[in-house]
């Protein structure tokens, strides 16, 4: 997939998730696959204004290029100019326009899916930031605000009418949240009437559901969220079955279990160990999932304060598995 005149070379991408698509995170994810990776979305205003806190969710490892940035907001001049700034200190491979966040606080600064009700001004906004940096700029948009005005046809058209290199579609409406399942033919017919790449996102969580994906839409890439929570080798396998024809890659719970250890360990070199530990607690029950009696050691892995306490309390969870491998059935 070209996108501008970057190229990537396995087109399944790790979607952009608020509190979860952190450094470590999406170098597990570029590690075992994700042919790109995104930052989560941070405010334009934050971004001019100079806001320390916005500046670290985009500090990255050079080993997570590809990388996307992405910046939401509802006024084209404070979106060119965090643009400019992200492009000056970061240098990403991609700048990213957020036009699908559904959070109230967001909608109602008139960002994120807002701009689905008024696509003049996202035009507005995708011309300014498209003119303001040379680093190729992408799009993601919702559906339509909502069910009774479908707006993504019309707004990817006039999207890459001004210049946007990308666009990545998940087919919910914003009035809709996460209630229905994802409707893949919105993202079929977006990608009949554009020349420039498409990405499918929405419910593929398995391999078999983005080979899938591929083959209904006819999109060029796929963006997976949700289900490389629950599997970040996700990627590593869908491309093993768009590369072969099949999969035989199987996670068994001791691959999980080392994995949880050594997301924790980058935390931790990350944030230090006082947040990593805290940070940590709202994965254990993504990396533990499928384990009979993994609920006594979440517990005690939420009431837990500090770092040589957590990584006991794993390694007690890998010795009880070890001993009795039916609790992994
Ligand atoms: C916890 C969480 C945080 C999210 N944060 C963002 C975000 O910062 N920017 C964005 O464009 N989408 C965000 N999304 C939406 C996802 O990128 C994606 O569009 C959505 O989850 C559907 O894909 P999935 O079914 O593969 O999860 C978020 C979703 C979740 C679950």
């Amino acid at each position: 997939m070209l996108i501008g005149n970057l190229k990537i070379d396995d087109p399944v991408l790790l979607a952009p998730m608020a509190g979860y698509t952190d450094m470590p995170f999406r170098l597990i994810c570029r590690e075992r696959g994700a042919g790109a990776v995104y930052t989560e979305f941070v405010s334009s205003e934050g971004l001019v204004r100079g806001s320390e806190k916005t500046n670290d969710y985009l500090v990255f490892d050079e080993h997570e290029r590809p990388i996307g940035m992405q910046v939401f907001g509802h006024d084209p001049q404070p979106m060119a100019e965090s643009a400019r700034l992200i492009e000056a200190q970061f240098h990403p491979d991609i700048i990213d326009l957020n036009f699908g966040c559904s959070v109230k606080k967001v909608v109602k600064r008139n960002a994120g899916s807002a701009l689905l009700k008024d696509l003049p001004l996202m035009q507005n906004i995708a011309n300014a930031v498209v003119r303001a940096v040379r680093t190729p700029v992408t799009a993601k948009i919702r559906a339509g605000w909502s069910r009774q005005s479908i707006v993504a046809v019309a707004a990817a058209k006039m999207l890459e009418s001004e210049g946007i290199c990308a666009l990545t579609v998940h087919p919910r409406t914003a009035v809709d949240g996460f209630k229905f399942p994802a409707d893949w033919k919105i993202i079929a017919e977006v990608k009949s009437e554009l020349s420039i790449p498409v990405i499918g996102n929405g419910d593929v969580n398995s391999e078999n559901d983005a080979a899938r994906m591929f083959k209904e839409t006819g999109c060029d890439g796929v963006m997976i969220g949700r289900g490389a929570l629950a599997d970040p080798w996700i990627f590593q396998k869908t491309n093993e079955l768009l590369h072969t024809g099949q999969c035989s890659t199987v996670i068994s719970i001791l691959d999980r279990i080392e994995l949880c250890r050594h997301h924790l360990s980058l935390e931790v070199n990350y944030r230090g160990e006082m947040e990593a530990t805290t940070m940590m607690k709202k994965w254990y029950r993504w990396y533990f999932r499928g384990i009979r009696n993994a609920s006594t050691f979440r517990e005690r892995l939420v009431r837990s304060h500090n770092l040589s306490e957590t990584q006991e309390i794993i390694r007690e969870l890998k010795e009880s598995v070890c001993a009795d491998p039916a609790l992994s059935q």
